[in-house]
């Protein structure tokens, strides 16, 4: 049991309540950034003449060694410490000497833990930012290939009206667009630096919170040391915005499984992506998607889990805090391991272009537009809709398209119609004249393309 306080103690702590309130075991995770936070409390307090240059010149040296073996492996961050905080100052002081225990002053584990978490959740924004950036490019490129690969669009998982491809993926480009705003959003509002704010009071040392602030990129310093050392707000938005992530991959895993299955046999998910099964031959899993959408419910737990450590705590720091650690970082772990792993499955997918289509064809996905092109000529919507109607139930009885009735057939049920309802009716023009922005028509999806390569450009 190495811990860094204990002088006010008469009896050791007990062993297995030591080891229950110990954190080295996941916060070891957070070595670089509280390495980081340490180097520019360091730089700060030797500019306020708060420690020598050389004392801040040994513990800055002393630093960068620790984090370099610690990246090379011949340092082990090991148990016998209480926490990342304890092992990092330990092991300074052993190797620089008394420097090494002025490097604490003016500062509290509660600032310095906030701290830790902040850069690391900044980190993470910005990885998963660019891995949605790839998911993105992905869709996009689908997107460019398919403005005529038609298909149905489903309504209650019934075939409604046809799109296309290009259509159907932008529908998830815009998701994972507004999760990266959301991922923006979250980092301009969390981007203030607590340190300085001591264990809940700030302290009497004239800290420049100013300059530590700018040394390690925030905006500007918190403006309240109760809050800053007893917020985790922003863990909390950015659970929810995992969990929003998920939530989107959750739906498009679905359709992916159910657009897999024998029966749709829309796409094919590469060899590299699915697995079979140890007794039926035939079988080939979609167990990405699968799991994908599995894991969506771990990181809603993890989202609920913090919410309710938060909530009714008292300010400023209490232990209980400690709880936002495990659950942030296995959420963070297992979104980042789904965007990649969809991304490698939906990039190599097959998409059964002729089933597709013909899957639009048979679906009746043109009945609104038969029923438009009688408006055309002069039928009340109403009408026209109960005799469409009449329509699908005669092609059902023949197991035929509305498209493959003769003429003749289509006039017993409507003298209205002509020859061009055939033009009128086919997928192509059923798309190709829903023009409105954000429609499926060819011209519309190209303006948004458009748009959309011009935002993952920058
Ligand atoms: N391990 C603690 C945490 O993660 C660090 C802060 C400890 N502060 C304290 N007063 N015990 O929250």
């Amino acid at each position: 049991m190495a811990q860094l306080w204990g002088g006010r103690f008469t009896k050791q702590t007990d062993k297995s309540a030591y080891d229950f309130q110990a954190s080295i075991s996941f916060d070891k995770r957070l070595y670089q950034q509280d390495i980081e936070g340490s180097m520019a409390h360091a730089k700060m307090l030797a500019k306020q003449g708060i420690l020598s240059d050389e004392e801040a010149r040994q513990i800055l040296t002393g630093l960068e060694g620790i984090l370099k073996d610690v990246q090379n492996g011949t340092l082990e961050i090991t148990s016998e410490y209480e926490d990342i905080h304890s092992f990092v100052e330990a092991v300074l002081t052993q190797r620089i000497g008394n420097a090494g225990k002025k490097l604490h002053t003016g500062r509290s584990r509660n600032d310095q833990v906030a701290l830790d978490m902040k850069l690391y959740t900044r980190q993470e924004i910005t990885q998963i930012n660019g891995i949605l950036k790839e998911l993105l490019e992905v869709l996009l490129s689908i997107m460019e290939d398919n403005l005529d690969t038609y298909m149905p669009g489903f309504t209650h998982l019934q075939k409604a009206q046809p799109i296309t491809l290009t259509h159907h993926m932008g529908a998830y480009f815009e998701m994972f667009k507004r999760d990266r705003q959301r991922l923006d959003d979250i980092y301009k509002r969390m981007n203030y630096c607590p340190l300085g704010s001591g264990a809940l009071a700030g302290t009497t040392y004239p800290l420049d919170r100013d300059y530590t602030a700018e040394l390690l990129g925030f905006y500007g310093p918190t403006l309240n040391s109760l809050d800053s050392v007893s917020d985790r707000d922003y863990l909390i938005e950015l659970l929810a915005a995992l969990a929003v992530i998920m939530m989107h991959l959750s739906r498009f895993s679905e359709e992916i499984s159910i657009w897999n299955s024998n029966e749709y046999n829309f796409v094919e998910i590469d060899d590299a992506y699915s697995t079979g099964s140890s007794i039926m031959p035939q079988k080939k899993n979609p167990d990405i998607a699968e799991l994908v959408r599995g894991k969506t419910g771990r990181v809603y737990g993890a989202l609920m889990a913090l919410l309710t450590t938060m909530k009714a705590l008292p300010l400023a720091y209490d232990k209980d805090i400690q709880e936002d650690k495990e659950v942030t970082f296995d959420a963070i772990e297992n979104v980042k391991g789904s965007v990649i792993m969809f991304t490698g499955m939906l990039s190599t997918m097959k998409f059964n272009k002729d089933i597709m289509e013909s899957s639009a064809m048979k679906g009746f996905t043109n009945a609104t537009d038969a029923a438009d092109y009688l408006v055309n000529h002069g039928v009340a919507f109403r009408d026209a809709h109960g005799i469409i109607g009449r329509l699908v139930l005669y092609c059902q009885e023949k197991g035929k398209a509305i498209d493959e009735l003769s003429l003749n057939e289509l006039k017993a049920i409507s003298p209205v119609f002509e020859q061009d309802v055939y033009e009128a009716v086919s997928l192509e023009a059923c798309v190709n004249r829903r023009i409105t922005t954000g429609a499926p028509g060819a011209d519309a999806m190209k303006e948004v393309i458009k748009g959309y390569r011009e935002y993952l450009r920058q």
